[in-house]
């Protein structure tokens, strides 16, 4: 079976600060996979080498079996297949919800603007946003702009959908909604790549949990084995400071 996605010694550096340092790990179709770990351990860039935001300095990036990391590798369609959701949204400020679920589709799809509405209402309404599609982001909360950021995502009917730490801009009340349009994610079968400190989430959605920290991966096992039954004192600590922060 072709993997969702696999990396293989996936080397970052910044200059000559060596951010991600041989990671390697595999996310199977339907498979839902976080990525937790301190600040600055190389979670972000190691979703954003997934979609080749970043560059990889070495290593290999395959997805759905095609290698990203090919020097004619076509990226754009590869690009195409990979869903981005950030911590901030990302929205443009000067298109309503549905203005903006419906531009990538009609500029990156070539979808005619009537296919692309209705997909993007179908998708404002699956994340439970429909009868907001004609306001501007700013006149929205942060939980229904990260819910039109996923319907975003989606409208480009993606193979796998990275997530950046969705909930950690929202107030603590909106974080909810956020996570239960990603848990109905995994329930259909999305292929799911999620970096976040949302442990519940994390524990009772994800199929395994990755550690990371200085770059590379600590430990890597189902939520019970890597939450529940931390085999490294890093992961111990790590946890120890999320689960109880004002310990
Ligand atoms: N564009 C960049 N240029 C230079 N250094 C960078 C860049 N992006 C990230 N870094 C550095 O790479 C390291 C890892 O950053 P990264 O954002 O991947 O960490 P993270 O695990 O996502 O942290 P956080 O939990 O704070 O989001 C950090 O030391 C950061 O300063
Ligand atoms: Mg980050």
């Amino acid at each position: 079976m072709t993997h969702a996605v696999e990396i293989r010694d996936l080397h970052k550096y910044f200059g000559d600060n060596e951010v991600l340092k041989g990671i390697d790990f595999t996310v199977e179709p339907g498979q839902v996979v976080c990525v937790i770990g301190p600040s600055g351990s190389g979670k972000s860039t190691l979703l954003r080498c997934v979609n080749l935001l970043e560059t990889p300095t070495k290593g290999k990036v395959f997805v759905n079996g095609r290698e990203l990391t090919h020097p004619d590798a076509d990226i754009d369609a590869t690009r195409r297949q990979v869903g981005m959701v950030f911590q901030q949204f990302n929205l443009f400020p000067h298109l309503t919800a549905l203005q903006n679920v419906m531009i990538a589709q009609q500029r990156v799809l070539n979808r005619s603007k009537a296919e692309a509405e209705i997909v993007a209402r179908e998708n404002l309404d699956k994340v439970g946003v429909a009868d907001k599609c004609h306001e501007y982001p700013g006149k929205l909360s942060g939980g229904q702009q990260q819910r039109v950021a996923i319907a975003r995502a989606l409208a480009m009917n993606p193979a796998l959908m990275l997530f950046d730490e969705p909930t950690s801009a929202l107030d603590p009340e909106l974080v909810g909604d956020v996570l239960a349009v990603m848990r109905k994610l995994a329930e259909e079968g999305m292929t799911m790549l999620v970096v976040t400190h949302e442990m519940g989430f994390a524990r009772e959605v994800a199929d395994r949990v990755v550690f990371m920290d200085g770059g590379v991966i600590v430990e890597d096992g189902t939520p019970a084995q890597v939450v529940g039954d931390p085999q490294q004192e890093r992961t111990r600590s790590f946890l120890r400071r999320v689960l109880h922060p004002e310990g």
